[in-house]
């Protein structure tokens, strides 16, 4: 990871940009967005649909490449939604396509290029008209999608379970295991005795947590002076004398 090199004046006036084009842009397309969201490159992050709900403290990372993709295509016009709870986070290219209902509890992760869907879009016979038989999916608290990992129709997951990179989960996963592969199956049974540290235990204090973040900036960024900061977005050649 490279040093950010902006002051820290610089990295505030940029939040204060991000946190406009948030409540200009992406806020107004959902039914409700809660406070304290972390949405970095807001831009590349694609909502669409209605009924989208999401709670506190949601992180997303947009990418140009992997934008992070939220959609609700009912089968009639305003039907379909998708629940996020508090503290969830979405990665680049993670997406959720809902035809009737994606629930998600608090505090999960969904990894790099993560999906879930509630319908197969088309039928097996039909192929142009949209599949008449979505069923709803529905994820626990604390639940972990790995990288690339795709959850499909009709599927439970349950509190704390994690899927592992690049499984298709395809049956209901009880709570406290490890899926993987394709079908996913369970390869591992998690300590429910084991300390736990979660997203929801983390931004439990949003207040706080915001406060840490800030405090952390400031002392990071301090020494960094405006003109190296230009010279460097000028130059970025010269970064490489550091
Ligand atoms: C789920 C995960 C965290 C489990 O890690 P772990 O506890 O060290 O698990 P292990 O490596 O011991 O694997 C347990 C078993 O599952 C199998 N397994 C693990 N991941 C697998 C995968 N993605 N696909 C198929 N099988 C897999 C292992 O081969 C092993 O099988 P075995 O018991 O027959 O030897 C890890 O496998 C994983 O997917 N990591 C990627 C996480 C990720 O996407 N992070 C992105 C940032 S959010």
């Amino acid at each position: 990871m490279r040093r950010d090199v902006r002051p820290y004046w610089v990295k505030r006036l940029y939040l204060k940009f991000r946190a406009f084009w948030i409540w200009w842009f992406l806020a107004p397309r959902c039914e409700s967005l809660g406070a304290f969201s972390t949405i970095m490159s807001p831009w590349f992050v694609i909502i669409s649909g209605p009924n989208i709900r999401i709670g506190h403290s949601f992180t997303a990372i947009g990418e140009m490449h992997h934008p992070v993709q939220i959609g609700v295509w009912g089968r009639n016009f305003g039907e379909g939604r998708v629940e996020i709870g508090d503290a969830c986070l979405m990665s680049p290219g993670a997406r959720i396509s809902a035809s009737d209902e994606v629930v998600l509890g608090n505090g999960c992760m969904m990894a790099h290029g993560s999906y879930i869907t509630d319908s197969d879009w088309h039928g097996l016979y039909d192929r142009v008209n949209r599949d008449g038989t979505p069923k709803p999916v529905r994820l626990g608290d604390n639940v972990w999608l790995g990288d690339r990992s795709t959850v499909l129709k009709g599927v439970t997951i349950g509190d704390n379970s994690i899927v592992a990179a690049s499984s298709v989960v395809t049956k209901d996963v009880p709570a406290n295991v490890i899926v993987a592969g394709n079908p996913a199956v369970i390869v591992r049974e998690l300590d429910e005795d084991e300390p736990r540290y979660t997203r929801e235990d983390m931004f439990r204090n949003p207040t706080e947590t915001q406060a840490y973040f800030d405090a952390l900036d400031k002392s990071l960024l301090a020494d960094n002076s405006f003109w190296r900061w230009v010279i460097y977005s000028l130059y970025p050649r010269s970064r490489r004398r550091q």
